[in-house]
């Protein structure tokens, strides 16, 4: 099972961030723990970056490898980023879930308007530094295969 892993912006900031909506793991832990956590038969790529044109070219090379789930925190872009959105759209043999490791629905308005997630087949909101485990093991069980 191959996992790609993007994280947008400011998420190479987790452990400074607001630590009671983000945790207070950095993000190299979290990818630490993650990797010893998943199941042998899970193969991870890990992707971040603070730019809109990065995270489109990454979301359209998975049209060249065989992922079977892309997990995606699009971070601010979640709220603002059309392109994002129109490039997820795009990739039609890949199960999306988009994370986000605070709970969106429980913060600012205008974080409540998502764009990108209209884009995704699932979506886990809240679980801090557990969200990217849960989204793996979430997406195991629907598959069965693990
Ligand atoms: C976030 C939520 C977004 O609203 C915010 O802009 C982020 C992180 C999350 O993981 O909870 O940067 O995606």
């Amino acid at each position: 099972m191959k996992f790609l892993i993007i994280n947008g912006p400011n998420i190479n900031l987790l452990g400074k961030r607001e630590k009671d909506h983000y945790g207070s793991k950095t993000l190299d832990q979290i990818i630490n723990d993650t990797n010893k956590q998943v199941a042998k038969s899970v193969t991870i790529d890990w992707f971040q970056s603070n730019s809109e044109s990065e995270i489109i070219g990454k979301i359209q090379s998975c049209h060249n490898k065989s992922y079977n789930c892309l997990i995606i925190n699009p971070a601010a872009f979640t709220h603002s980023s059309i392109a994002i959105y129109d490039a997820l759209l795009t990739l039609n043999e890949v199960f999306i879930t988009e994370v986000h490791l605070s709970n969106t629905n429980s913060r600012e308005d205008f974080r409540k308007n998502k764009i990108t997630t209209k884009a995704a087949d699932s979506v886990i909101e809240g679980f801090k530094e557990l969200s990217y485990i849960i989204a793996i093991n979430s997406y195991l069980l629907t598959t069965k295969e693990n």
